[in-house]
């Protein structure tokens, strides 16, 4: 038996791509680095690789993929895990203290990795190679709380990020936006392929872009169940009913009944994903941090915690 992990996962994941993971992500890590977490944010969206732009930090490391994969050139050369984790330098003025994997690599390279990945066999591969990339993390940073953003889908190397974890201190966090096709798609892609990722995982669904009607607290996740289920039934009726039948909400509640549900607003002013303005002054995490979105934060990690032995965070 491999010994207990001494670190958190939170995996972000999503059917569509587009719908806010590397927000979320970024969004998350910098709160979870305010609240006193060391965090380090992993980038597997390794053929769109685009966190570090959501941060606005620019690489000073080797990308995930020297790590992940080695040069075909160089069989067996793969980067050390102190080359590809470094923390990235944010333009915040208050930026907490935070580590990143970063993605970016070349066109060429990510082509060359497009044909690598095509067999499970190499996925696992990754997914062996990624896990010893965190316990090394972990070592070397005292790294405890990792935020994983993965490409759409959960085949490939997101797969393999949601089959790294277990039952205990890890969080899978499914995100979707409010339209009929990502809700249709992500009802789908949780019914037919999560139960064969491994069916004792803790997770989550994070509504984004969502404008609830009235006051909504991410610190009570039922009332956002309910309100998350309302917009579904308005979203999806089923066919020949009034939209608002509850009846189509209903095919989703057993779907999120084991899930934490959460949300997050269209957030305003997002600095990190506009180009910096030299001639504005730097903005600081509060003006970005909205409340809901600390909120969800919180409610993330106490569900990561609950996960934990006896309750507690490493
Ligand atoms: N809550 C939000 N408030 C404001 N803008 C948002 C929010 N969530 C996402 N966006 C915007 O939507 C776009 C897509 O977001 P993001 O890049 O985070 O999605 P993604 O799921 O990571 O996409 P991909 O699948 O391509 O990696 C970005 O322009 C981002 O700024
Ligand atoms: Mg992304």
């Amino acid at each position: 038996m491999p010994p207990p992990r001494e670190y958190n996962i939170l995996s972000i994941h999503s059917h569509k791509g587009g719908v806010g993971k590397s927000t979320l992500a970024a969004v998350l890590g910098i709160a979870l680095a305010r609240d006193g977490r060391k965090v380090c944010l992993v980038d597997l969206d390794l053929l769109a690789p685009g966190l570090h732009r959501v941060l606005q930090a620019r690489p000073t490391c080797r990308p995930v993929l020297d790590y992940l994969v080695s040069d075909p050139a160089h069989p067996g050369s793969h980067a050390k895990a102190a080359e590809v984790c470094a923390p990235p330098k944010m333009e915040f003025t208050d930026a907490p203290e935070i580590l990143l994997v970063h993605g970016e690599v070349d066109v060429p390279r990510a082509r060359a990795l497009q044909a690598y990945l095509l067999t499970d066999y190499r996925t696992g591969l990754v997914q062996a190679r990624l896990e010893r990339l965190l316990d090394e993390i972990h070592q070397i940073h005292r790294a405890n709380t990792f935020v994983l953003d993965t490409p759409p889908s959960l085949y490939g190397v997101s797969g393999a990020a949601r089959d790294l974890l277990g039952p205990e201190r890890a969080l899978a966090v499914y995100v979707c936006t409010p339209t009929r096709p990502d809700l249709l798609g992500t009802q789908e892609l949780l019914t037919h392929l999560a139960p064969t990722h491994g069916g004792d995982v803790a997770e989550a669904f994070v509504l984004n872009l969502f404008e609830p009607a009235g006051p909504l607290d991410n610190a009570d996740p039922d009332g956002v169940r309910r309100a998350v289920l309302a917009e579904m039934a308005r979203l999806t009726p089923p066919p020949g009913s009034a939209a608002g039948d509850p009846s189509a909400a209903a095919s989703f509640a057993p779907m999120l009944a084991g899930m934490r549900v959460g949300f997050l607003p269209r957030l305003g002013p997002l600095a990190f994903l506009s180009a910096p303005d030299p001639g504005k002054p730097a903005l600081s995490v509060s003006d970005i941090l909205a409340r809901d979105a600390v909120a969800l934060a919180g409610s993330l990690v106490a569900a990561l915690d609950a996960t934990a032995p006896g309750g507690a965070a490493p």
